[in-house]
């Protein structure tokens, strides 16, 4: 095998051919429901045709510029995610990638602000490199909530009693805690980090590269939380498979950096090409009113998967927002039979996330997905849990314990 492997993650099947909507299709035809959206990349499911429209048509008239010249779709497609962004008088970078995204947010961030600390929520994942890539030191003070109000529910004054708010250039909050927990952190504790920061200057920035465009039955995340960022990083879903990010950045750090010598060059930035798919995208979710769809999705997931916690004991919870949905096993459950649980359920034909870290299985299919795929997936996850009670047994009477 030539291809370096390196994500952590054991290959299960190198003979896809093809993807359709919600299927991954391998060489001996066998169809798999991809409940990953890839790697939560595909709200509008695999090979979407419009989108391959505009991929052709943008391709067939010029696919990357250079620094001095552009084509007008960067300029459409930055107006029409600012508008939904709620950001219409500020400015947007595209880039590739969300880790280029969110990190770029943070360099901004650096570059206007003299304060030394930026803020995050423990286990929020936000780049594969750089400051934002790691975020367990250099300026970054982490909030440890879960711990914290799994013991002390809706009582934040001793979480954030340490936090140096005046010396927080940025709170950066990751709604949907992808690496954590999978689920939006409790709505009056963003409030309160929010309107902290904000009381002492501290600029709020969103990564919304997993959450964004309509995850969460709505176009974003910090939506849920009644609170307007200043710089909002997406990606992911953005290109629909085509690897295409965008920051998107208020007036006044607009104006702020613009008087700075802050300059920043990147080979694909600004493509026509990505952004005729970010503009397609946005079209396609807004016309098939696929936000409502992925809020009605999600309650029906969610009641289902709440049905199997009923039947399970080694399921302790079911939780999520939209079409983010997560259940997580008992903390005494063998991660071995866990992954052996993963594996079957791929093998009957359905890709789901798996945290193995915190016992969580994670289900974000793309926002077209059907009732009858969610059904026969639960199908599937109830007949491999009740299987071979030799293996889950164990599993069972150690749920008990
Ligand atoms: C919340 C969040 N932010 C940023 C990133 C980085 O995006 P990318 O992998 O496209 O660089 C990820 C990737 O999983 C993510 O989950």
């Amino acid at each position: 095998m030539k291809i370096l492997n390196v994500t952590g993650y054991e290959i299960y099947n190198s003979s896809i051919v093809k993807g359709d909507g919600c299927y991954v299709i391998d060489s001996s035809g066998k169809k798999y429901i991809d409940f990953e959206s890839g790697v939560w990349a595909l709200p509008l499911g695999h090979n979407n045709l419009q989108v391959n429209s505009a991929i052709i048509e943008q391709l067939s008239g010029i696919s990357h510029t250079a620094y001095r010249y552009n084509h007008s779709v960067v300029e459409e497609a930055a107006d029409t995610l600012l508008k939904i962004m709620n950001l219409d008088d500020g400015k947007c970078l595209f880039l590739s990638s969300g880790s280029e995204a969110v990190e770029f947010a943070v360099k901004i961030i650096n570059k206007i602000s003299d304060k030394p600390y930026l803020l995050n929520l423990d286990k929020s994942y936000l780049s594969a490199y750089g400051t934002s890539g790691n975020t367990n030191s250099g300026p970054w003070i982490s909030i440890d909530w879960q711990t914290y109000i799994d013991n002390n529910p809706s009582n934040y004054d001793d979480l954030l009693k340490d936090i140096p708010f005046e010396q927080i250039g940025a709170f950066v909050f990751e709604a949907g805690n992808a690496s954590g927990s999978v689920g939006l952190p409790p709505k009056e504790l963003i409030q309160t980090i929010v309107s902290k920061v904000k009381e002492h200057k501290g600029w709020i920035l969103v990564d919304e590269v997993t959450v964004g465009m309509g995850r969460t039955g709505a176009w974003f995340g910090f939506e849920h939380y009644n609170i307007q960022p200043d710089v909002i990083a997406c990606g992911k879903g953005l290109g629909n498979g085509y690897p295409i990010s965008a920051v998107g950045i208020c007036k006044e750090i607009c104006r702020l950096l613009e008087q700075t010598d802050f300059t920043y060059g990147q080979s694909h930035q600004n493509d026509p090409l990505g952004c005729s798919v970010a503009k397609e995208v946005i079209t396609i979710i807004r016309e098939k009113d696929l936000l409502q769809q992925a809020t009605r999705s999600g309650l029906f997931l969610r009641n289902k998967l709440s049905e199997l916690k009923d039947k399970h004991r080694c399921i302790k919870v079911v939780r999520g927002v939209g079409l983010l949905c997560a259940i997580e096993f008992v903390d005494s459950i063998d991660k071995q039979k866990l992954s052996m649980i993963h594996k079957k359920l791929f093998d009957a034909g359905f890709i789901v996330g798996l945290k193995l870290a915190t016992n969580v299985m994670r289900f974000y299919p793309p926002l077209i997905i059907e009732n009858h795929m969610i059904v026969s997936m639960i199908e599937a996850l109830d007949y491999i849990l009740e299987e071979n009670p030799k293996i889950y047994n164990k599993g069972l009477i150690a749920c008990e314990e």
